[in-house]
């Protein structure tokens, strides 16, 4: 393990200083530009991913090419081959997480060719993820995206012999059993019934399903519900605070402006803010290896959280500075 400076926080074999920019954890590499807050680097991200000390990282939060069998056009590995690529990243990433660190990841699902059937492709790199790479599932989420296509259209908009996808994978995966996490920092306005319950109290009571809902329950009172599983607009205000993949947020604007294309694949701030918030203190590490538009680093460094991003397309990072606006880059 390289010197680096640590902290002297509870688990100080864990955590580095929070004084330290990110990419003092990355040595020998150059980022293609950094922040108060963060390094952007060009290349494959197993070179970054290599660079990092053991324990580095308290959250790595992903999406990557996921195996289709129509080329986006940054690449996809093909599907046979798609756990082996996908593993040489991830043992990586699970060397540099500290223990009570958690890797997310965001897959899609995909159809297999010329089939109305589904591949598995995803659920055997979540399985490989546990069982070769000896990360712990510690929850499985998702990501309700009510806005993708009706696709394969063969089967979905002419034959109508399928429903439309409309949700993503999103593994939570950790080191340990035990991942740092506090769901406190990602609680939803209460519904208006919530309101209406806790203004009038609960009645003791034993629910069809068996559960006592008891009279302790009227102090229910605690700033928020706690959301879900399926990661939706559940934090409407930071999610616009952040902008999203709107047409009319800061970066997809300014890259019109520019004449230069936008990401093809983007995730909506409000995905990686969500885990982010609940995974992660202020100042911890926030690694995204398929950082594309770096929506990522954009709202690590909101949220004031250091990030290291890696993509192997340039134009990608250089249209992502325009995220970075606000702060010297
Ligand atoms: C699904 S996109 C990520 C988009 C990103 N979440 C965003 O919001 O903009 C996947 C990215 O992985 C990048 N990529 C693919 N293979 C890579 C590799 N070996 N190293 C670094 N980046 C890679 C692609 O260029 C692409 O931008």
């Amino acid at each position: 393990m390289r010197n680096v400076a640590r902290s002297t926080s509870s688990s100080p074999e864990l955590s580095f200083d929070a004084r330290v920019h990110p990419s003092a954890l990355v040595d020998g590499l150059r980022p293609f530009y950094s922040t108060p807050l963060g390094a952007a680097y060009l290349g494959d991200s197993r070179q970054m991913l290599a660079a990092l000390p053991d324990g580095s990282v308290n959250l790595a939060f992903t999406s990557p090419p996921y195996a289709l069998h129509f080329k986006k056009e940054y690449g996809n590995v093909h599907k046979d081959d798609y756990v082996e690529w996908f593993l040489t990243f991830a043992r990586a990433i699970h060397r540099s997480l500290a223990d009570d660190g958690s890797f997310v990841l965001n897959i899609g699902g995909s159809y297999n060719k010329g089939l109305p059937t589904r591949s598995t492709y995803h659920l055997k790199t979540l399985i490989a993820l546990v069982e070769e790479v000896g990360f712990h599932l510690a929850q499985e989420t998702f990501w309700y995206n009510p806005a993708k296509m009706p696709m394969p259209a063969e089967w979905v908009t002419v034959r109508r012999i399928r429903v439309k996808d409309a949700v993503e994978y999103v593994w939570w995966l950790s080191k340990t059993p035990w991942p740092k996490a506090n769901n406190r920092r990602v609680l939803k306005p209460y519904s208006a019934d919530m309101i209406r319950l806790n203004r009038r109290g609960v009645r003791a009571t034993v629910r069809p399903s068996g559960h006592n809902i008891t009279s302790a329950f009227d102090k229910i009172d605690a700033g928020g519900s706690i959301p879900g599983n399926v990661i939706e607009d559940q934090l409407a205000d930071d999610f616009h605070r952040f902008g999203n993949n709107a047409a009319n947020d800061q970066y997809s604007k300014r890259c019109k402006d520019a004449g230069l294309s936008i990401h093809p694949a983007r995730f909506p701030a409000s995905l990686p803010e969500f885990f982010i918030k609940l995974l992660t203190d202020e100042h911890d590490v926030v690694v995204d290896p398929f950082g594309g538009s770096n929506t990522t680093g954009m709202v690590a460094e909101g949220l004031r959280r250091r990030w290291l991003v890696a993509d192997n397309v340039e134009s990608y990072l250089e249209t992502s500075k325009f995220r970075f606006d606000d702060v010297t880059v």
